[in-house]
């Protein structure tokens, strides 16, 4: 086995955490409705839920914190950042906001119109869910290969570009305000794409005249994959492929709350003085002030600092590295993973796993409330719960092709023998696989439900007195 390469730091300070009892476990999470995002923190042992605004920041970082500057209008901490974010992405034009999604939502308020599309690769799900929510159609156009978990291809997250071009040739450019790519596609397993695919994507949405937007929130992670797996890049810095790659774009959504290395904040940038004009006064009417566009001056110098720090190629080599080992220690167990692992998370294939649970009753679901049950560690379901939605047409419930489980690792969080016991927990776990239960929906909103949906495993005796309440029902 080899290791990753070791933490480019040392722990300064540390957060205590604590392994409850099993039969707590139990409480929790039945408490919880077994949805993993209705656990306290102080209920997990290990938290691989997410790597979003959930990373360590450094002492450089919580010094420039201390320098932060309140002001209402034109804050020092304001110019620092716009200074960094010239450097890095180059766009005229960027507008703070207190996470990703509000940047989406002030692109597609602006620009989406009812019955437009917007072709990705994937849409992560806010992303998905701001253009649907102004009437607009997100569309996914990511190669084949992103669908078979277990082949190797270098930049699965790469664009089909024949698909995106008769897709503009079938609905008409005139019906896309804008197209959009997303580095790392963490919907599709976290995978990077390369620069030739971003040149040809850039080429394609510059051909047709739309307006081409990259979510950029693992941009440093992309840039890395193509130093180590792109021709041409080995001797590039992640600095000079990031410039390369924005260079592309006509502008960026970010949510720093993963490679700005921050636990809160974002930002919109752009080349086009009239749609910042008008991002501008969406901004004001509900995040604040454009130069602190909801977040306090003190998270803008923290934001500034990070982004500097995340390119640096000895975190870029651990971090990447961090992810290599997981992965392979489950890959050592048999455990079915999306391959080659992306860099924040390693993907389960929860569907070949527990083949034995039907989509409609949610595998992937019922691996993470398992591991939580194993050994107090927290996962995310992208499977059927997250994507499952019921088809207006047909009436019938449309469920995504993967069920997977992600474990996404915070940056510069957890060491490696955090990262064995997560190994050991899945083990246990595999061993007795087949007798983990599908589960039951109870409640679920209509968006975005995943977050509060309610579940109950269906247990032998369950499916019994389900059976006789029908039976009696029909009986009167
Ligand atoms: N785009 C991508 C690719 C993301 O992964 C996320 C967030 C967002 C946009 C939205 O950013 O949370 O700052 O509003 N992903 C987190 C995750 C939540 O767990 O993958 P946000």
């Amino acid at each position: 086995m080899t290791l990753h390469p070791p933490e480019p730091f040392r722990i300064k300070m540390v957060e205590p955490i604590k392994l409850l009892d099993r039969n707590t476990r139990e409480v929790a999470i039945r408490g919880a409705n077994y949805n993993l995002f209705g656990l306290r923190s102080e209920e997990i042992f290990i938290d691989l839920f997410t790597d979003s605004g959930t990373s360590a920041m450094s002492q450089a970082q919580w010094a420039a914190m201390l320098e932060g500057d309140e002001a209402y209008a034109g804050a020092r901490s304001y110019y620092r950042l716009a200074e960094v974010i010239q450097d890095i992405f180059g766009f005229p034009y960027f507008l703070p906001t207190h996470q990703g999604r509000a940047a989406e939502n002030i692109l597609s308020a602006c620009l989406v119109k009812p019955g437009q599309y917007v072709p990705s690769n994937m849409h992560f799900d806010t992303t998905y869910a701001n253009i649907r929510a102004r009437g607009g159609l997100p569309t996914n156009l990511v190669i084949e290969e992103a669908h078979h978990t277990g082949s190797y291809h270098p930049f699965k997250g790469n664009m089909d570009i024949e698909k995106l071009r008769d897709f503009i040739n079938r609905v008409g450019a005139d019906k896309i305000p804008f197209g959009m790519i997303t580095v790392t596609n963490n919907a599709g397993g976290g995978q990077p794409v390369s620069l030739e695919n971003l040149r040809r994507v850039s080429q394609t949405y510059k051909e047709f005249g739309i307006p081409f937007f990259i979510d950029a929130c693992r941009f440093a992670e992309n840039a890395y994959f193509i130093k180590l797996r792109e021709p041409g890049y080995a001797d590039k810095t992640p600095l000079e492929i990031s410039q390369e790659m924005f260079a592309l774009a006509d502008g960026i959504t970010m949510s720093a709350k993963k490679d700005g290395m921050v636990n809160i904040g974002g930002f919109i940038t752009m080349r086009d003085e009239a749609l910042f004009e008008q991002a501008r006064n969406e901004l004001i009417l509900r995040e604040g002030f454009p130069t602190y566009g909801g977040l306090a001056g003190r998270d803008l110098d923290a934001m500034a600092i990070g982004l500097r720090e995340v390119l640096q190629e000895e975190y870029l080599a651990y971090r990447l590295g961090q992810t290599a080992y997981l992965a392979a220690r489950l890959r050592e167990l048999g455990i079915p993973i999306i391959e080659p692992p992306g860099a924040h998370a390693v993907y389960v294939d929860a569907g070949l796993l527990l083949s034995h649970i039907p989509q409609e009753q949610f595998p992937a679901q019922a691996l993470t409330v398992e591991l939580y049950l194993e050994g107090g560690i927290r996962t995310v379901e992208i499977g059927s719960l997250t994507f499952g939605h019921l088809d207006p047409d047909t009436d019938k419930m449309v469920y995504p092709k993967l069920e997977l489980v992600r474990l996404a690792l915070p940056r510069r969080v957890y060491t490696q023998s955090h990262l064995d016991y997560v190994a050991e927990i899945f083990g246990k776990t595999a061993a007795r696989c087949d007798q983990i239960p599908g589960y039951q929906l109870n409640y679920a909103p209509k968006l975005l439900r995943q977050f509060t949906a309610q579940l109950e495993p269906i247990k032998a005796d369950n499916h019994l007195s389900k059976t006789l309440t029908e039976l009696s029902i029909l009986s009167v």
